[in-house]
């Protein structure tokens, strides 16, 4: 399967992607698209030789879906990309787009709650469980079925950094299971009966939570 994954920041998790996404395994990177110039995962895309595209305009949904069209795209992966997605391209991928966020949606998610804020938030919430969510793109924010969840303690004396970190650790481990899953089953992703969209039951670091609840 081939994926495209959009980005624009660092670029850890699509330093997972390519780690992981390597012959015999059935899914390959094939587009690194980014909005921002001379962000840390276009550099991560050329040193793993992988085709770039740079995102001038966001809300040009012509250009971007141009852009995966031609590089074969079949899964389009948001890894820490911080724009909306155009309304067009996600109909055109329904079900094929998939993104990671840093908290257990639906909390702590929605428009502004990205990076720092996200887990800045959980601490004040007092949560004692945070861990990254890997849900479907739609229309709004944050909002789209969850595919796959990994609980992370909030431990005492976090801080927004030391939470961040020991999240970000589990969504390197949480989204290329959940792509090689969804490479494996080769179909999009559709909603089960019981409110997941499907249940990665293969891979071992991977639990699906119906709710996404987190107290
Ligand atoms: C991650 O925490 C991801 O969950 C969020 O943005 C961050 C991206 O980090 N959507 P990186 O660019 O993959 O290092």
């Amino acid at each position: 399967m081939r994926v495209g994954v959009l980005a624009s920041g660092s670029g850890s998790n699509l330093q997972a992607l390519l780690d992981a996404c390597r012959p015999p395994q059935p899914a390959e990177v094939a587009l690194v698209a980014c909005n921002v110039e001379g962000a840390g995962a276009v550099a991560r895309a050329e040193r793993a030789r992988v085709a770039t595209w740079h995102i001038a305009d966001p809300a040009d949904g012509d250009a971007l879906l141009g852009a995966l069209r031609a590089h074969g795209v079949e899964l389009v992966v948001l890894a820490g990309y911080l724009k909306l997605v155009p309304a067009t391209v996600v109909a055109a991928y329904d079900g094929r787009m998939l993104n990671i966020h840093p908290a257990l949606l639906p909390s702590f998610g929605g428009k502004g709650m990205y990076g720092r804020r996200v887990h800045e938030a959980v601490l004040a919430s007092g949560a004692t469980v945070s861990g990254p969510t890997v849900h479907l793109v739609t229309a709004e924010y944050d909002r789209g079925p969850i595919v796959a969840q990994w609980p992370v303690p909030v431990l005492p004396h976090d801080t927004p950094e030391t939470l961040r970190d020991r999240v970000l650790a589990m969504e390197h481990q949480l989204l290329p299971a959940v792509v090689l899953a969804a490479a494996r089953a080769g179909r999009p992703l559709r909603l089960t009966a019981d409110g997941t969209a499907f249940a990665v039951t293969a891979a071992p670091v991977v639990a699906t939570m119906a709710t996404g609840e987190n107290g």
